[in-house]
């Protein structure tokens, strides 16, 4: 016997005319298959289409829900006249279905336009190199860029990996634990929260991640250095969720220097550091207040914070920097990377850090106080 899947266009279009209804439902769930990411405008699929839609009116709400879910799979537009009938449907479930496949349908087209976006831009940096540094150049950089990418691919991976491992044991044990009829209820309530805490650290991660990846419209203007430090102090201060005693900040320095920067940006990147001070006091014994400085030497200006907190060994300052080193229960490692991109890459500065294990941290952002205009 022929499977479905073997059906002739002609049997097709007649299973789907098909009086008897449960022929017709699966003769839709066949043609579901067929039109799965077509090529709009493919003359094979298009009499198919014309016949779903047609059955978008069938008496049947079986029929219409497959037809609906048809619709999630495929680009066609003939189907966005039908969903938003089917929206409206007197049956519940397939106006759910209906509901289900408009939002598929949007968030592809979202994706297909943020990766066309996406891929002009690399394209038109890749131009840019290759109108200086020639085809080697543009070959070289892309290569680079490549091995860059999937470095941070394979982290992201282990990181992802080594929260979903132990969500996975715990959800077992969960279920063993709710199989025996007498495992106390503050067990359970215990496994739970383990679950929760976890689910909460990987969203911790991809939102980071997401601030780190973000490509920000940058808005350049004269700012007096000292609101934007007294910004960075109050968010610092206001979103460290740690309750327990912590150091009080100073701010001194020359602050009325105007600077020529993306506010929220740099004031996103004094957070950041802010923050690391204000943790590494957690173990500490004094509270010996954070200093914020500012300093005007030349063209450049640095803004300096010196805590007097857990301070660093060698190799944990070097790996401060990286991509998801962190130290801490609730960290991402994603602080001092994005504090970096904003002072280095964005403001065309340097953040340079040293640290004495036990005694602080001393981190630098210096970033000129003019943005050059690039005449290459
Ligand atoms: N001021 C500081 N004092 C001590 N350690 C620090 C300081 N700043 C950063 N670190 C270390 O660098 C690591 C990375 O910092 P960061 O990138 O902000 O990520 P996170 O704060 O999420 O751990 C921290 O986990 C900590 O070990
Ligand atoms: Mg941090």
């Amino acid at each position: 016997m022929a499977t479905e899947e073997m059906l002739s266009e002609r049997d097709l279009l007649a299973a789907l005319d098909s009086p008897d209804w449960p022929v017709a439902l699966r003769a839709v769930a066949v043609a579901d298959k067929l039109i799965r990411g077509c090529i709009v405008g493919d003359p094979g699929i298009e009499k198919v289409v014309a016949k779903l839609v047609t059955l978008a009116n069938h008496s049947k709400w079986e029929i219409r829900r497959a037809v609906a879910n048809a619709a999630a799979n495929t680009p066609h537009p003939s189907f966005e006249a039908v969903l938003a009938k089917l929206i409206l449907d007197d049956n519940s479930r397939v106006r759910q279905a209906a509901e289900h496949a408009a939002l598929r349908r949007r968030d592809s087209r979202h994706a297909s336009t943020l990766g066309k976006q996406h891929e002009d831009r690399i394209n038109s940096i890749l131009d840019d190199i290759e109108a200086r540094f020639g085809v080697r150049g543009r070959d070289a950089v892309k290569r680079a860029s490549e091995q860059i990418a999937n470095t941070f691919a394979r982290e992201l991976y282990h990181e992802i990996i080594k929260l979903l491992s132990p969500l996975a044991a715990s959800a077992d044990r969960l279920r063993a634990q709710l199989s025996s009829t007498n495992t106390p209820a503050n067990v359970l309530a215990a496994e739970a929260e383990r679950i929760r805490r976890r689910v909460a650290q990987l969203s911790a991660i991809l939102n980071a991640m997401r601030a780190y990846t973000a490509q920000p419209v940058l808005d350049y203007q004269p700012e007096v250095l000292r609101e934007v430090i007294e910004e960075g102090v109050s968010l610092a201060l206001e979103s460290d969720p740690d309750k327990s005693p912590r150091p009080s900040v100073e701010i001194k320095g020359p602050l009325n220097v105007i600077v020529d920067i993306a506010r929220a940006r740099l004031v996103q990147a004094l957070t950041n550091v802010l923050l690391n001070a204000i943790e590494s006091y957690q173990d500490a014994h004094s509270l010996k207040p954070i200093e914020v400085s500012a300093d005007l030497q030349g063209a450049l200006v640095t803004i300096t914070v010196k805590d007097s907190g857990c301070g660093m060994s060698g190799e944990a300052q070097r790996d401060a920097l990286t991509l998801f080193a962190t130290n801490k229960p609730n960290g991402t490692g994603f602080g001092l990377p994005l504090a970096t991109k904003i002072i280095e890459s964005e403001h065309g500065g340097r953040l340079s850090i040293e640290s004495v294990k036990g005694l602080g941290t001393i981190v630098r952002m210096t970033i000129p106080q003019h943005r050059q205009v690039d005449s290459a």
